[in-house]
């Protein structure tokens, strides 16, 4: 059986309406800093995709936008070390081209820091970052982060994209996990 998340909801961090409004701002700004440029949203899968769809509609601006599938090799239960491996690559060539990656959220940074590196290679034109959520506290590696919505506390969260063990990906808010009561699955 999979829990109930009200189980294991220690408080609601971030309510959909204040992710919407946040999301607002972010794809006002990107709309004027990327005005006349041609660029491509990159999404990280699986975790940005709900941010993705809410953010490419607050963009005014013309755009692309592509899928990439990363899975980073554990070092524990939920911490990641600097390799990742490459599940499903972009479909189209990003060489000469504005790149901005979207992710879920910036951790320790390992995995983002790892995708960057991999994207660089074919010489984009520009290669930024857009996170909603940033863990700077945890971070071990410095990454630039030209856009991020919101900064947080080192607290295991879910929902609006980040799961817990797959599930709960679906839920509008940002919440966090008290992991004494969540029994696993
Ligand atoms: P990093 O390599 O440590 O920065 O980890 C990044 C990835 O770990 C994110 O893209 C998420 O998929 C996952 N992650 C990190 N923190 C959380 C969290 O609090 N909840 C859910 N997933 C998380
Ligand atoms: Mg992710």
């Amino acid at each position: 059986m999979i829990q109930d998340y009200h189980e294991f909801l220690e408080e609601i961090l971030i309510p959909a309406d204040e992710l919407q409004t946040r999301i607002k701002e972010l794809g006002e700004k990107i709309s004027q800093d990327y005005e006349g440029k041609d660029f491509l949203l990159v999404c990280i899968l699986r975790g940005g995709v709900v941010f993705l769809t809410d953010l490419m509609r607050y963009i005014s601006s013309p755009h692309a936008i592509e899928f990439m599938a990363v899975s980073s090799y554990g070092v524990g239960n939920r911490e990641t070390s600097g390799e990742v491996r490459v599940n499903y690559d972009l479909s189209s060539n990003i060489t000469g081209r504005h790149i901005l990656l979207v992710e879920d959220i910036i951790d320790s940074g390992n995995t983002l820091s790892s995708v960057l590196e991999l994207l660089r290679i074919r010489k984009p034109l520009s290669l930024e970052v857009c996170t909603l959520l940033n863990k700077s506290e945890r971070r071990e590696v410095d990454i630039a982060i030209k856009y991020s919505g919101f900064e947080i506390p080192d607290k295991f969260v879910f929902g609006y994209g980040l799961d817990v063990d797959d599930y709960y990906r679906n839920l509008p808010f940002i919440g966090v996990v008290n992991l004494e009561k969540y029994s696993g699955i």
